[in-house]
């Protein structure tokens, strides 16, 4: 499936409604692709709205690797500081069992869960951006 925004606030009401679908469904992992300054962050703001943390407590800070929300049983995981990670280096996937973890730079990533939703971001001009999702 592929959508269109056209501003910050479209990506954040599309994250939101990502999250909420992603719970429903049982999906434990979003996983994200695009390049610097695609939307990754702000799609998860939007993501993280629909389970209750506020837009301000995501940071865009990529030295985090692992930021754990777990009072929302979330997870922000910004894999850019990594050239490649494989699964016994950082143990990613015990947060895939306990939270829902929504992940920017997926591709630095080797494996990942089956139900993953897989979301690729390209910039099409300065306010637009293109979602493709796939499960
Ligand atoms: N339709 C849109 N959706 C999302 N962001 C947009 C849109 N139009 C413009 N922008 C701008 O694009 C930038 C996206 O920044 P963001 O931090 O989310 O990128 P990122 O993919 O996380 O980059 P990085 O790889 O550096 O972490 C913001 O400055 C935002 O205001
Ligand atoms: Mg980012």
């Amino acid at each position: 499936m592929r959508i269109f925004t056209y501003s910050e606030e479209e990506t954040k009401i599309l994250g939101k409604m990502l999250g909420s679908f992603a719970q429903k469904q049982g999906i434990k992992v979003i996983a994200l692709y695009g390049e610097m300054g695609a939307g990754k962050t702000i799609l998860t703001k939007g993501i993280a709205s629909s389970f209750g943390i506020e837009e301000k407590d995501i940071a865009s800070s990529s030295f985090v690797i692992v930021s754990h929300y777990p009072e929302a049983d979330f997870c922000h995981i910004d894999l850019y500081r990594l050239d490649n990670v494989k699964n016994e280096d950082i143990d990613l996937w015990e947060y895939f069992e306990v939270c829902t973890c929504v992940i920017e730079w997926a591709q630095r990533l080797s494996d990942l869960p089956e139900n993953a939703l897989k979301i690729k971001i390209d910039l099409v001009d300065e306010t637009t951006r293109v979602f493709e999702m796939e499960i």
